[in-house]
């Protein structure tokens, strides 16, 4: 099992949107995906189900108000190895005062993942900021995919990000290496806007080459409409080309990046892949 957390210190860059759309393209790819939002504001239900926008989900298991098996709040989708466990009711875990990243939390989140171990990959999405509860996922996973809107203001955040991460990282000490940084993601890029290329450029300059995905999500209407359906933007029709290619090309760079050929049990090949054993 491996997780992925996909954060950002700003709101609105497009984690949601990745969060869903990387979660069943990689489950389409044959692996068993869990998406969980670990958002209060309940981000994946708004995007995909007004019904499971009111189910028990990860606040209720932490908080306790959940069932002992965390497995039963588990919603499946018509596509058999995509699965969700929504947020659901954030109030009791929240409380008066925002949670600290405590030892005992991250115990708590490691438990809780823990029971998720049946599937290859678990796709979190936070809350933007990168404190309290986001900082002790974080702190817990193996994997950390940053979108980053290729927009003047949202890049200025970057570098500061990358200092938490670092901080996190160092706190975290030798006894482990993970979260490691799958990279970080272009998303809402206009192809077609000579400021949204001129950003990219710098984006691209300022930041270690191997840190920025190759892949790249442009800004694209079908979003909406998809989250508006409620559904990742592959099942919308007619189907948007584009934008359903550019979250398939996400997954195969993100399954290189997260090493997950090499947590199954798939036989030696360096090569190839067997169509059959
Ligand atoms: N590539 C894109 N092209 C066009 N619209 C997009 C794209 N990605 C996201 N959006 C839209 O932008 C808005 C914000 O996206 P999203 O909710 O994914 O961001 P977020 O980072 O999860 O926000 P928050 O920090 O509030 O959780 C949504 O309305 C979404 O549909
Ligand atoms: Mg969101």
């Amino acid at each position: 099992m491996t997780t992925l957390v996909i954060s950002s210190q700003k709101g609105g860059v497009g984690k949601t949107t990745v969060a869903v759309n990387l979660a069943y393209s990689l489950a389409r790819r044959g692996w068993r995906v869990l998406l969980v939002d670990a958002d209060p504001q309940g981000g994946v239900g708004f995007s995909l189900s007004e019904k499971a926008r009111d189910a028990k989900g990860f606040f209720n298991l932490l908080n306790g108000t959940g069932t002992d098996d965390p497995n039963q709040l588990i919603l499946s989708t018509r596509t058999e190895d995509f699965r969700l466990l929504m947020s659901g009711n954030a109030d009791l875990f929240l409380g008066e005062e925002e949670p600290q990243d405590t030892p005992e939390l991250r115990d708590r989140l490691r438990e809780l993942f823990g029971s998720f171990s049946d599937n290859d990959v678990i796709v979190i999405d936070s809350e933007a900021g990168v404190h309290g509860l986001t900082r002790a996922i974080m702190a817990v996973s193996d994997y950390l995919l940053l979108p980053q809107q290729a927009e003047p203001l949202s890049a200025r955040s970057m570098p500061r990000l990358l200092r938490h991460i670092a901080t996190l990282r160092k706190e975290l000490g030798d006894s482990t290496d993970t979260p490691r940084l799958a990279g970080i993601l272009l998303t809402m890029v206009k192809d077609e806007d000579p400021i949204s290329s001129e950003i990219e450029r710098e984006i691209r300059e300022i930041l270690p080459t191997e840190l920025i995905l190759e892949s790249e999500i442009p800004r694209d209407s079908a979003f909406l409409r998809a989250s508006r359906a409620g559904v990742p933007v592959a099942l919308l029709r007619p189907q948007p080309d584009n934008a359903t290619k550019d979250f398939d090309q996400l997954a195969a760079e993100m399954e290189v990046r997260m090493n997950l050929a090499d947590t199954t049990n798939q036989k030696e090949s360096d090569e190839y892949t067997r169509l059959m054993d």
